[in-house]
């Protein structure tokens, strides 16, 4: 460095010093990084200015694949708990593990946490008919049009097979699949798979139109009288 370097580079430091100082003795003087001392605290979810696509619509970003800058994923495993304490009990963890132990312990512990009323029993037959019924035919005996292409065999009869399998299994094998059956877990969350397994029982009685009293609970089947032996 030469001479008038120095000499500029002095008189720059003396500038300094002095517009540091001030007179209010709380004045922090100039901060060179206030960010450092002060971290900003931007809100969530608030655009401020980052985002160079403001001024598009959201349906432009959308197609652009453009988020908000501040919005953060939820990190993984995160449990969406929205509309209170009924609602949330549908999206807690399912306790029990893909194995056949807890396959086991389903049927003892996995109690439905719905009743099978109407509005639960017809919103089951309805994902029964779009998600169930190629494979297990519209009334459950095992004969839907997949069970016919000679790939998957062995689909059972709710009404024979399975009339007593009790509904904690039933939630479990819908949650991991069973056999050449899929997981539906990714497809129907917990409350509609209880709205499925309400119909399914349904099916296991042999009821394909089940019916309703005026509240709304499901009819049981009558249960047909014991044959009469003594009768001449
Ligand atoms: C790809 C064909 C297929 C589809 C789709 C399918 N299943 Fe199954 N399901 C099967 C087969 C095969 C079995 C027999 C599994 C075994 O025991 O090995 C079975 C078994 C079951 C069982 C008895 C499970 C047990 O624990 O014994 C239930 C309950 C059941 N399915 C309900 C459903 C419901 C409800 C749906 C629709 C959401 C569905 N399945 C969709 C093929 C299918």
């Amino acid at each position: 460095m030469n001479r008038p370097s120095y000499f500029l580079l002095g008189m720059a430091a003396t500038a300094m010093m002095f517009v540091a100082c001030t007179s209010d003795p709380n004045a922090p003087g100039v901060e060179y990084m206030p960010d450092m001392y002060r971290s900003p605290a931007p809100e969530a979810y608030v655009d401020y200015g980052a985002n160079k696509h403001v001024d598009w619509t959201q349906a432009q970003k959308d197609a652009a694949g453009i988020k908000p800058v501040l919005v953060r994923e939820p990190v993984a495993g995160t449990i969406p708990y929205t509309g209170g304490g009924a609602a949330a009990m549908f999206v807690m963890p399912y306790a029990l593990a893909n194995t056949p132990e807890d396959y086991e312990r389903a049927a003892m512990e996995v109690k439905s946490p719905i009743l099978p009323m109407k509005d639960h029993v017809e919103r089951g037959k309805e994902i029964y008919a779009i998600m169930c019924t190629h494979c297990h035919g519209k009334e459950g005996h095992g004969d839907g049009a997949i069970s016919k292409n000679g790939h998957i065999n062995g689909i059972p009869d709710y009404a024979t097979k399975l009339k007593d399998l009790p509904e904690g299994k039933m939630f479990h094998s819908i949650t991991y699949g069973k056999g050449l059956m899929g997981q539906h877990a990714s497809q129907l969350n917990q409350l509609e798979r209880w709205q499925v397994v309400q119909y399914v029982k349904c099916l296991q009685q042999g009821v394909s139109n089940p019916e309703f009293d005026e509240k709304g609970m499901l009819k049981l089947k009558a249960t047909e009288a014991p044959a009469d032996s003594t009768k001449q």
